[in-house]
């Protein structure tokens, strides 16, 4: 094997990080531009110095190695990722492709609301997969910080005519004559209590975006839901992401709320992580 790959496995793998091999292909193939295949096959690494400064500041701090690279992966697209925004995570990415096959076959004009911008991963993901359907995306968030970021990755992303940002303690700023075919959201979900229980690298990310303050982590589940409502269209749609344990507890609320074909699709580890409803 190169010394190099050797060498940043081994710093990463000492300092006990469980994805050793994912993290060294990331920061060699960012810092060098070259794929690890081509280094196996004998092409020299460029920036050697700062892969491994990078792989020593990881080991040391445990920050997430995507805010000390100052990005993240999304649906194949970078995402510029710091301490204000949660790093988009690979369920998201099912989130998406379920609101996706939700709204694409829509031949009017379709109005999506994202409740929790984030990073802009899940607006922009959709902005770009209904690139050529004429859409809106309301984008809300209650953090200021993360508006920002999100705006950035639109419009690095050449996006920002689909998507209007708006903060918003969620439905708080939404007008009354605004109504959508889709609500999708990745809510905070983690309850309050599991905050001790976390791995470190998730206490670099924003508690705002993580934490629910009831027992079951539902809260933003319930708002979300009572609001729909007001602002979904008829026969729209509410697609979220959900945690461990909640997936029961939330269809029973959109029972609750008149709403129908309840889906709820599992991840690749097994778990209830995404939930689907008609009203
Ligand atoms: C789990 S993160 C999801 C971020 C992004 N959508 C993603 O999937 O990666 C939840 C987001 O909700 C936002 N948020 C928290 N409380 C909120 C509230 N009351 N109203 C609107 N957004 C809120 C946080 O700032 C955070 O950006």
């Amino acid at each position: 094997m190169n010394t190099t790959i050797k060498q940043i496995e081994e710093i990463l793998h000492n300092a006990g990080i469980e994805e050793y091999k994912q993290e060294t292909k990331l920061i060699i193939e960012s810092v060098s531009d070259l794929t690890l295949e081509k280094i196996i096959l004998g092409e020299e690494i460029k920036n050697i110095d700062k892969i491994i400064e990078i792989a020593q500041k990881r080991a040391d701090t445990k920050a997430p190695i995507q805010h000390i690279l100052g990005f993240a992966y999304f649906m194949g697209e970078k995402y510029i990722v710091n301490s204000d925004v949660l790093i988009p995570r690979d369920e998201t990415e099912i989130l998406v492709e379920e609101s996706y096959n939700l709204i694409k076959n829509k031949n009017e004009k379709i109005d999506i609301l994202d409740i929790g911008v984030g990073s802009g991963c899940i607006s922009c993901s959709l902005a770009k997969k209904l690139i050529n359907k004429e859409i809106e995306i309301l984008a809300v968030d209650i953090s200021l910080d993360a508006i920002k970021t999100a705006l950035e990755n639109a419009d690095k992303l050449d996006l920002i005519r689909k998507i209007v940002f708006r903060k918003s303690d969620i439905y708080s700023k939404i007008r009354d004559c605004e109504k959508f075919d889709l609500i999708v959201s990745n809510p905070p979900y983690i309850p309050l209590k599991e905050k001790n229980n976390l791995q470190k690298e998730v206490g670099f990310e924003p508690e705002i975006a993580l934490f629910a303050n009831d027992e079951d982590g539902i809260e933003f589940y319930e708002k979300i839901i009572k609001g729909t409502p007001k602002y979904l269209k008829p026969n729209g749609y509410l697609a979220m992401e959900i945690g461990i344990n909640q997936s029961e507890l939330i269809k029973n609320i959109l029972i609750e709320n008149n709403f129908k074909d309840i889906n709820i699709i599992k991840d690749l580890a097994n778990i209830d992580r995404i939930i689907t409803a008609h009203i």
